[in-house]
């Protein structure tokens, strides 16, 4: 080939798999998932990567390089110094299945939580009306991919495996409010998002928003808008005494 030798450092193996380095032709305009491909054609055809659209789109290649969680096919070479060496290892935050991919079940799982979009059944199809503020809102949040990159990166469940249970992370959290904002959806999302999907979990250290290759304000638009109104539906005391009598 025409191309320069570059060093790759890649996770082989399960949890308790380790690096292995490789020497691997790049060529120029190429990205990390044209590398990783490179030595499966030459050196490991038993690399395992996961992958589809390789246009930012589909979410599935998701992976850490130099630490940083990325999309492979996103991610250039021309990112790195020409003498960096280019370490590629699985999320760290959900369980290794074998070299670079994961087990991201816990996404679905927490998916699946959501109870979903609730309008009033007296509304007609044809009678709904939203102010053109309210589709954009919704259409910024419906640019996620899925590609859990800001799961990932999200300390509150990077750092602490046991937090699990109780926290969503953003990609669910922003759904959660993405319904409760919705004007046409009669559900009161507030107490769940906080003690089911675990909002108060979130320190807003916006990480999420950093990573997203969607360029989704996760946390300015999603998570502060929906814990304002978690604040307004606990600490209203007129909201609060209507719910306690409604309770007994
Ligand atoms: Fe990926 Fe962004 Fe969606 Fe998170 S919100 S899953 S980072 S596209
Ligand atoms: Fe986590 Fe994003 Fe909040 S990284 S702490 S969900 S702002
Ligand atoms: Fe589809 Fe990278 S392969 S987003």
């Amino acid at each position: 080939g025409t191309g320069t030798t570059r060093t790759f450092r890649v996770w082989r193996g399960g949890g308790d798999g380790e690096l292995t380095t490789y020497e691997v032709e790049v060529n120029e305009g190429e990205v990390v998932l044209d590398v990783l491909h490179r030595l499966q054609a030459t050196q490991t055809p038993d690399l395992a990567v996961r992958w589809n659209c390789k246009a930012g789109k589909c979410g599935s290649c998701s992976m850490e390089i130099n630490g940083r969680p990325r999309l492979s096919c996103m991610t250039r070479m021309s990112t790195f110094a020409p003498e960096e060496t280019v370490t590629v290892t699985p999320m760290q935050t959900f369980p290794v299945i074998r070299d670079l991919v994961c087990d991201v079940s816990y996404n679905y799982a927490k998916a699946r939580e959501i109870p979903s979009f609730t309008p009033d059944p007296g509304t007609a199809p044809g009678d709904f009306r939203m102010r053109q503020e309210d589709v954009q809102r919704s259409q910024e949040f419906r640019k996620c991919i899925e590609c859990f990159l800001c799961q990932n990166v999200c300390h509150v469940i990077r750092d602490h495996e046991e937090n699990k249970e109780s926290f969503s992370g953003p990609r669910f959290l922003m759904r959660v409010s993405e319904l409760e904002m919705h004007p046409e959806d009669t559900a009161d999302r507030r107490m769940i998002a906080q003690d089911e999907f675990g909002l108060g979990y979130c320190n807003i250290t916006k990480c999420c928003t950093e990573v997203c290759p969607e360029n989704i304000k996760i946390t300015d638009n999603a998570l502060i808008p929906m814990k304002e109104r978690v604040a307004g539906r606990r600490y209203d005391p007129l909201v609060w005494l209507g719910s306690t009598i409604g309770r007994r």
